[in-house]
């Protein structure tokens, strides 16, 4: 990540900040319709649920001038989402939710530079997230036939 790309990011996110509950709102209604088999997996009530997230992407952006800081935050978080049933393939739909949103929010701020800069964040953070995961996943699998049945 360039200091470049980081200061796009950085910049492009404090103007999303002071309206972070309507792009919480726009970021989950756009999940729920591209993505709607991942709805089961959220609470009724989003309203705790978008706080979180937008409280872990102000911490992610903030700190992404020293990602290293971050790192393992962000791969225990990547291994709490397998709990959440959440696997590889959702973070695609999760992502264009991300980018769709700060297109809304951003308006003509949103330059293909900005989204560029942001599309390496988000790739940065799904990478570091799923490689953990696999992780968590690798030992029951590589767990040979009898330590399977009898394991
Ligand atoms: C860069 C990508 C992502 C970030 C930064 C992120 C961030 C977060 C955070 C901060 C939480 C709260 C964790 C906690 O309570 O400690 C959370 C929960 C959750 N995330 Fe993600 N997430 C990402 C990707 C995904 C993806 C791809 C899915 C799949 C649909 C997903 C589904 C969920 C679910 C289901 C919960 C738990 C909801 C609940 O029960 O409250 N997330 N996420």
């Amino acid at each position: 990540m360039t200091p470049e790309k980081v200061k796009l990011v950085q910049d492009s996110f404090k103007k999303v900040a002071p309206i972070a509950p309507q792009a919480a709102d726009i970021f989950y209604t756009r999940l729920f319709e591209i993505a709607p088999d991942v709805r089961p997996m959220f609470p009724d009530d989003m309203s705790g649920q978008k706080d979180k997230l937008m409280g872990m992407l102000a911490t992610a952006v903030t700190n992404l001038h020293q990602v290293d800081t971050i790192i393992p935050a962000v791969q225990e978080l990547g291994r709490k989402h397998v709990g959440y049933g959440v696997k590889d393939a959702h973070y695609k739909p999760v992502g264009e939710a991300l980018i769709y949103t700060l297109e809304k929010g951003l308006g003509d701020d949103f330059t293909p530079e900005v989204k560029e800069a942001w599309v390496t964040t988000y790739t940065t953070l799904q990478n570091v997230m799923t490689a953990a995961a696999s992780d968590v996943a690798a030992p029951a699998a590589k767990k040979g036939f009898l330590a399977r049945m009898f394991g």
